[in-house]
């Protein structure tokens, strides 16, 4: 049954998503799926505005995945509030809310998982083991129970938005994979549901990580640094601004995520990096000659 929350129509079931999207679709409509972990933020609603910019019906989901959740991961006190989901969603004109229950997402009997590859293998991968396979699985069922023409994920994620067009790709799900630029705050500081968990003193410190990742790119892009000096370096900063420790700093191939030692192709640089309890990533493109 479809009902209502917050001013916007909620679904709970698979088969009810997909005959809602299917139905707009043969009337000439184009869909957006959004799919989201909730706790909703200005990042979130920017992909929000992106599929509606982009298709005729915006319809964003919210399941907080347990599978991608490691054991000692922050699954049980993530922030959930669908009613205040359902009301931003409702202003920001959201067509339809999926929200279906953990049961029904993994019901007895399910077993079945993606796994990415390589791709998945680097940056986070070792740091969060399962994490994108847990991230791909769940991707793809939310693509093919909706169906929708195209879905939008956010470049803050950057590893998993290119886990997510290499499994599209490789799995032929028809679904066109867009992504959107990171949305910060005044600081420079990517939006992030996590971002709650941090202290005052550690929402001072947090910043420097695009700070310093803007920096490196900078350096690196004129070429004033080879990239392992311009790690080195950084790492020393991110150290002195407060971060108490470094999962990783990379420069990878923008596409595949391979590490790469000279900028003879278009590149990312990409950071984990933890205040006390709280883990924060971030990115940013890396062009020789482009210097951002
Ligand atoms: P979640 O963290 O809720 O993020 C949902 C989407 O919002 C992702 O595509 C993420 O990259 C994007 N997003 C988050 N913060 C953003 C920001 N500051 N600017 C732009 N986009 C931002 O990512 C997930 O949920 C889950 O892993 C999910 C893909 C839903 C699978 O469970």
């Amino acid at each position: 049954m479809k009902d209502q929350s917050g001013g916007i129509a909620v679904v709970r079931q698979a088969a009810l998503l997909r005959a809602q999207v299917a139905s707009w679709q043969r009337a000439g409509e184009r869909v957006a799926l959004i799919p989201t972990m909730g706790a909703l933020h200005e990042g979130h609603l920017a992909l929000v505005a992106r599929g509606r910019a982009m298709a005729t019906r915006a319809v964003v989901s919210i399941f907080v995945n347990p599978t991608q959740f490691g054991p000692n991961e922050d699954f049980a006190r993530y922030p959930r509030d669908e009613a205040g989901d359902a009301a931003k969603l409702a202003a920001a004109g959201t067509d339809l809310l999926y929200a279906p229950a953990v049961e029904d997402m993994y019901p007895p009997g399910f077993s079945t998982k993606i796994d990415p590859g390589p791709i998945a293998d680097r940056q986070c991968g070792p740091f969060r083991p399962g994490h994108f396979t847990g991230v791909a699985t769940v991707v793809a069922k939310l693509l093919l129970q909706a169906g929708a023409d195209i879905a939008c994920f956010g470049e803050k994620d950057y590893q998993q938005l290119q886990v997510i067009r290499h499994i599209v790709s490789n799995l032929d799900i028809p679904t066109r994979i867009e992504g959107v630029a990171t949305i910060r705050d005044a600081s420079g500081l990517a939006l992030s549901s996590r971002n709650a968990y941090l202290t005052a003193a550690e929402k001072a410190v947090a910043p420097s990580l695009y700070r310093i990742l803007t920096l490196t790119a900078r350096r690196l892009a004129q070429g004033d640094l080879d990239p392992a000096s311009a790690i080195e370096i950084a790492e020393a900063e991110l150290t002195r601004a407060g971060f108490t420790r470094i999962d990783y700093l990379d420069l990878a191939d923008a596409v595949t995520l391979a590490p790469l030692d000279r900028l003879d192709r278009p590149a990312r640089l990409l950071a984990a990096a933890w205040l006390g309890r709280t883990r924060l990533i971030d990115n940013i493109a890396v062009t020789r000659g482009a210097v951002p």
